[in-house]
């Protein structure tokens, strides 16, 4: 017989005579004559309910099915007296694999730290279950979004000897052994300095002025020692890069994006997604009912600051033209003034890397970050400097490597059209959507500062 999914048996429209599910046991209520097993297989949130008589094949083991276990159930679906519609009436069980007490997970309500601890078995836990199945679906909404548009995935290098945004957070990528004498690059597996790459968006552009719209989405890495809710050393970016597209353009595509996992999440009948409405954050549900149906805030950066300056406001760090945000000042923004996500744009030159179009006004380049409420920035682009004069000038201001850069250079030098795009950061966005408020409990195994466990 073949196997069944909990979720499928669930939804079930009738009956059925003949069923056979296989999960973990989370819990196993015995009393005379039978055994009540809820069995969880992972498909869903939801686990079914099997009543197991004593004396069918199998019952000899019951009392080794304890929390934790796998089981394979053999039996009738039928419709429950209890709270939920279904169960099974067992006609068979079988235990697969033991678990004795030393399983963590013997009782519910332990702390997302001690979780952390145990993330190999955490999955196995209604919230990262929900966490995770959520996380396949946004990514599958995402790919649904950009291809719904004729936007083409490209598959960007992980391994590159580029530094997108000139933050030189990079981690090396190297097969020198780091403890021995005389290395040197030539040596090295490249024959030059090599990183894992922070962002795709320089290779990312360079297919954009060929294919029209691409978009990549993957994993990007960033060895910036911040200890934060939000930051992973390891995070997943989706980088959506239009040709022919100005600032205002990019800002359109960007709020449609955020509006679109909105509504996904919204439309989610898994049980899932009111799962965290529940028990996670009571204000979820209605937070993205108005990001679905409002449209975002559009705030130049000086107007920004002056907001900040006139609201009487206590900053840990003050407000000034030319400063780089903080997060106290995007969820000041976004959650105390506007009360919505607001798409900040036009920031100073300075504090922005090279490739970042040159306003009129010769201070301020066309960055846009749209800031949501609860997270701050979960989404940072802008227009990409097209002129090749300005751009090779930027290179040379910041000491950067001229040569190394030719192949950017070149789409200036052919062709040139201008061009935006932005990146998502994937985790931010699942922290958006489900209101988890710390970014290692929404990444199967968070890479973080002196953190690389399993
Ligand atoms: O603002 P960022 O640095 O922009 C770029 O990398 C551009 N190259 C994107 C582009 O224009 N194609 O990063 C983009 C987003 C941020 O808004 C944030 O959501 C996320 O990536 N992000 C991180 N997420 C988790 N951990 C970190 N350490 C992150 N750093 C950035
Ligand atoms: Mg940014």
């Amino acid at each position: 017989m073949q196997r069944t999914l909990v979720k499928h048996a669930l939804a079930s429209e009738t009956p059925q005579d003949a069923i056979l599910v296989a999960g973990w046991v989370r819990t196993r209520r015995d009393s005379k004559a039978f055994s009540f097993l809820e069995i969880n297989d992972g498909s869903s949130l939801a686990s079914i309910q099997v009543v197991a008589d004593a004396g069918i094949p199998g019952y000899e083991d019951i009392s080794k099915m304890t929390t934790g276990s796998s089981v394979q159930v053999e039996g009738r679906l039928v419709e429950s007296p209890g709270k939920q519609k279904w169960e099974i009436q067992a006609t068979a069980v079988q235990l697969i694999g033991g678990s004795p007490e030393t399983y963590p997970l013997q009782k519910k309500g332990h702390s997302p730290e001690f979780l952390r601890s145990i993330a190999h078995l955490r999955p196995r836990t209604n919230l990262y279950g929900a966490v995770f199945r959520t996380r396949s679906r946004i990514a599958a909404a995402v790919h649904q979004f950009f291809l719904a548009r004729d936007f083409v995935w490209v598959h960007t290098p992980i391994i590159t000897a580029s530094d997108c945004e000139g933050a030189g957070e990079m981690f090396h990528v190297t097969t020198l052994d780091p403890m021995a004498d005389n290395k040197s690059y030539e040596n090295d597996f490249f024959g030059k300095p090599a990183n894992l790459t922070v962002s795709g968006q320089l290779e990312g552009e360079t297919f954009a002025c060929a294919l029209g719209n691409i978009y990549t989405f993957g994993p990007t890495f960033r060895a910036e020692n911040s200890n934060t809710t939000r930051h992973a050393a390891e995070f997943w970016m989706i980088e959506p890069e239009m040709a022919f597209t100005d600032l205002y353009g990019d800002m359109d595509i960007a709020e449609a994006f955020i509006k679109h996992i909105a509504d996904t999440m919204l439309a989610d009948e898994s049980g899932d997604f009111e799962f965290f409405c529940k028990f996670v954050d009571k204000g979820l549900r209605a937070r993205l009912e108005e990001i679905s149906s409002k449209p975002f805030v559009r705030c130049s950066y000086t107007e920004a600051i002056d907001i900040m300056l006139k609201s009487g406001q206590k900053f840990e760090y003050p407000p000034y033209w030319g400063m780089d945000m903080q997060s106290e000042h995007e969820r000041f923004l976004t959650e105390k003034h506007f009360k919505c996500p607001v798409i900040v744009y036009n920031y100073p030159k300075e504090i922005k890397p090279f490739y970042m179009r040159l306003n009129d006004d010769d201070k301020t380049v066309t960055a846009m970050d749209v800031l949501v409420p609860g997270i701050g920035e979960i989404i940072g682009g802008s227009q990409r400097e097209e002129r090749l004069d300005i751009l090779e000038g930027n290179i040379e201001r910041l000491g950067m490597d001229k040569d190394a850069y030719y192949w950017y250079n070149d789409l200036r030098r052919y062709g040139s059209v201008p061009h935006a795009g932005f990146g998502v950061g994937f985790e931010r966005l699942i922290m958006f959507v489900t209101g988890v408020q710390n970014i290692r409990d929404v990444l199967p195994y968070p890479r973080t500062p002196r953190n690389c466990e399993f």
